[in-house]
């Protein structure tokens, strides 16, 4: 097992750092080539991350071509005549976000059986928002030995209200909506910049998607779909972990090609802390003075609130902010764990239920340390940059997940950090 080393203390970083296109636009995009009868389709700006390649994986598992140009960061997907109607357990069962397959293989077959997710550390993640959207396009839902499966002879549109504005849910309805007989309206739906470039490879592939980034979405069936070409949207939670180490780091880092208006809510609360973000042509300039930051309250939202994937991140910098930050986490009931890790380097934190409260700016030692999630692992490293002596930290699973060459970058921008293989 891999495991990053970094030693702590007078990190300072400086430079320019290059993000890559979003995990959690490409993966629903790559649900959505099954969808197409004619034609390829071409997705560019792919990352190059390992749930990247078990999302190929499903997708090749329905009897669909997937052709992923590492070099190029291009899949070239070909749904071309007749797909499987089963998950691979395998790959579906190795990362939650398959779930998203789903709806397209059922919009497509009539029928689609796919193995129930198990939650994850974060949370127990449910799957009810999807199954109930379903359920009400007509599906028949049956849950039985692990599987779901799921039959229609044709998707009818209707109209749902989500409960809450889940994002794989709003995902999974707005892809089986697209060949539904009719027309399908989805209110409270999640507003996240990757449901809008969803929309966009959709519609680029004859579907009729409109209101992405609203809360109303408005879906008019048609009877099938080509092929399409689509670059993905830029990382937005990637390019906020760079601007939070440069914050936590007296830095001063152009995140390029980030887009403001995806960060907006990071953004506004970083300059509350003080911290100077402003908008270059190339991207986003963060530049920060520790002595000159104050704490904050944060409370995670569905977008465009605080983002729940910079929260763990967030804390980080509040834990080298002096004075009492807190950090409220409503959307998972599970996302404060990072916590306990940084605990051993010396936080002090109170968490009560939904509520961390920080007592930022007292000193910090490295330590080895677990990460126990994606956006914990980034989180923890961060940590390990500003904390005295040397972390170490394990199970990088976990942060391969969603970050390309992370300690790679942040050693471009003056970390000093490295990466070895576990037996050594
Ligand atoms: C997506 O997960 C992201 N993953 C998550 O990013 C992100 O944290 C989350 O959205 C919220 O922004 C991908 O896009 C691949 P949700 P998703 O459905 O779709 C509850 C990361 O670090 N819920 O919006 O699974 C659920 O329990 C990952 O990159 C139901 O109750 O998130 C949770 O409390 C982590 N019933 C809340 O909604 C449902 O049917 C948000 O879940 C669905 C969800």
């Amino acid at each position: 097992m891999d495991k990053i080393i970094i030693e702590g203390g007078k990190t300072q970083l400086k430079g320019e750092v290059i993000i890559e296109g979003a995990k959690n636009a490409v993966l629903p995009l790559l649900a959505a080539t099954i969808l197409p009868t004619e034609g390829q389709t071409v997705l560019k700006n792919v990352p190059i991350l390992s749930d990247v390649f078990t999302m190929n994986n499903v997708v090749r598992g329905l009897d669909v071509t997937v052709h992923f140009n590492e070099a190029e960061n291009e899949v070239t997907v070909d749904a071309r005549g007749d797909i499987l109607d089963v998950a691979p357990y395998e790959y579906v069962s190795k990362m939650r976000a398959s779930i998203v397959v789903l709806g397209p293989i059922l919009a497509r077959n009539g029928h689609a059986k796919v193995s129930m997710p198990g939650g994850c550390t974060i949370g127990s993640r449910p799957i009810d928002l999807h199954l109930k959207g379903l359920e009400a396009m007509g599906a028949k839902i049956e849950q039985t030995g692990g599987d779901i499966t799921a039959t229609a002879d044709r998707l009818k549109g209707a109209n749902i209200y989500m409960d809450f504005p889940s994002v794989g849910a709003t995902q999974n309805l707005m892809m089986a909506a697209t060949l539904a007989e009719g027309t399908t309206t989805i209110e409270n739906a999640a507003r996240e910049p990757e449901i809008v470039d969803l929309a966009n490879l959709l519609n680029k592939m004859g579907a009729s998607v409109t209101g992405a980034g609203t809360e109303n979405l408005t879906i008019i069936g048609v009877d099938k779909m080509h092929g399409a070409e689509h670059s993905v949207v830029q990382d937005r939670i990637e390019a906020g972990t760079f601007m939070v180490a440069a914050a936590m780091t007296n830095g001063d880092v152009l995140i390029k090609d980030a887009v403001w208006e995806h960060n907006r809510p990071l953004i506004s609360k970083l300059r509350e802390m003080g911290v100077e973000v402003t908008e270059e042509e190339a991207g986003i300039r963060v530049v920060s003075n520790l002595d000159h930051l104050k704490p904050v309250t944060v409370k995670t939202m569905p977008h465009p609130g605080f983002p729940t994937d910079m929260q763990a991140q967030f804390t980080a910098l509040m834990a080298v902010v002096s004075g009492e930050s807190t950090m409220i986490e409503t959307v998972f009931e599970n996302r404060f764990q990072h916590l306990e890790e940084m605990r051993r380097m010396g936080l002090n934190s109170e968490i009560l239920r939904d509520t961390a409260r920080i007592h930022g700016g007292l000193p910090l030692q490295g330590a080895q340390v677990m990460s126990t999630d994606l956006r914990a692992s980034a989180a923890l490293i961060l940590t390990g940059m500003v904390a005295e002596g040397t972390t170490i930290v394990g199970k990088l699973t976990h942060l391969d997940r969603g970050y390309y060459k992370f300690h790679e970058k942040l050693a471009q921008l003056g970390a000093n950090i490295r990466r070895v293989n576990g037996d050594s």
